[in-house]
């Protein structure tokens, strides 16, 4: 089964996406993973989300793709049933962790403080989003922490850019690095697919 610290060892940068037009999902997903990225966290901020990750899932298999923005036990629900492959959740609320578990996919789940941390590893998880990371301290936070907390790993999304990428990824405790500069709107909407595998690539070299 895979577990969330599968998830981590996918690729050196999880794309964080934002599709408004279900029909450029397929398309982002294939520019993504032709650049060498073999995961992707669609996030559920836009109506279409749940059909973009139906169809992600369905035309796209060799691409790991999991739901984004988990906020509510309903929308734990709805990503597992369109078919994701796993969850993320910007931060952790009992009733949101319990939905996450029980759809029986493996999640990470957002921490940003020392105390949210422990109490996700009281139950048992141990990979982590650290979310929103640069606004939370970022890398230095993430190196005080790997001393006290050392069966912890991270994904820390939020802020990070190509040029931050490598500091984060030097650190023995995070596994991946989230960030949507793979994937700027502005790109979507024109559908600039080829730019978009470009810094798919990029990204893809970081490690
Ligand atoms: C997320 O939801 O993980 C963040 O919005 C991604 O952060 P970024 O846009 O700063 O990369």
């Amino acid at each position: 089964m895979t577990t969330g610290s599968d998830l981590l060892a996918l690729s050196p940068v999880m794309p964080v996406v934002v599709i408004d037009d279900a029909d450029d999902a397929v398309p982002t997903a294939r520019a993504l993973h032709a650049g060498g990225i073999g995961v992707i966290e669609l996030t559920l901020r836009t109506p279409v989300a749940l059909t973009a990750i139906e169809r992600v899932a369905a035309e796209v298999p060799d691409i790991v793709v999991g739901a984004g923005t988990v906020t509510s036990p309903e929308q734990a629900k709805q990503a597992a049933d369109a078919g994701a492959k796993f969850l993320v959740t910007p931060g952790s609320t009992d009733a949101v962790l319990d939905a996450a578990f029980a759809t029986g996919l493996p999640f990470l789940p957002g921490a940003s403080t020392v105390s949210e941390a422990m109490r996700l590893a009281e139950r048992g998880l141990s990979a982590l989003k650290f979310f929103p990371a640069e606004a939370s301290g970022g890398a230095a936070f993430l190196k005080s922490i790997a001393g006290p907390l050392p069966q912890l790993r991270f994904c820390p999304t939020g802020g990070i850019t190509l040029s931050s990428a490598r500091e984060y990824l030097a650190l023995p405790n995070v596994g991946c690095i989230g960030g949507s500069w793979l994937t700027p709107s502005k790109l979507v909407a024109a559908k600039d697919f080829a730019a978009i595998e470009k810094l798919a690539a990029e990204a893809a070299a970081l490690r």
